[in-house]
């Protein structure tokens, strides 16, 4: 199951990703928003993360206009790494390296082909762990308060 959220700029967007989501297989649970009504990105991001870092959701697929606003947000939620990708190579190295559990898509500056690529990549990826397994480790301590 795939948590998917936007805010306004994002639900055409959005849509298109879910198409994409019943064809690849998966399926999906939709927290909003669904019209062009302006809303607050932190309420709807922070609503997939909660759902990927309670283990609802295996990963979520949050998008807001730049796709800034809406990452910083889920990032707050402990448990998730959200990663901001506007090309595949990133959503690859990031599952591969950060074990990212959401993606952030923007949708006023990613266009939806090259938007759907990114998702395919993202979750057809696989983290690598290894040395990498050290450095998410490490993001987990901070989350916990640890200064390292
Ligand atoms: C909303 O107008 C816009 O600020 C939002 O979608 C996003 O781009 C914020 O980072």
């Amino acid at each position: 199951m795939i948590a998917i959220a936007c805010d306004h700029a994002g639900p055409a967007l959005k849509e298109e990703i879910k198409a994409l989501l019943t064809e690849m297989g998966y399926t999906y649970k939709d927290f909003g928003t669904d019209t062009a009504a302006s809303v607050d990105y932190p309420v709807y991001g922070s609503r997939a993360a909660y759902a990927v870092a309670s283990g609802e959701c295996e990963k979520g697929i949050v998008i807001c206009g730049t796709g800034i606003g809406i990452s910083i947000s889920a990032n707050k939620v402990k448990g998730v790494r959200c990663a901001l990708c506007s090309e595949p190579l990133s959503a690859s190295l990031t599952r591969q390296h950060n074990d990212a559990n959401v993606l952030a898509i923007g949708a006023r500056v990613t266009g939806p082909e090259l938007a759907k690529e990114i998702v395919r990549v993202f979750l057809t990826t696989e983290f690598e762990g290894g040395r990498h397994q050290r450095r998410v480790d490490l993001i987990t301590a901070l989350e916990n308060g640890e200064v390292l």
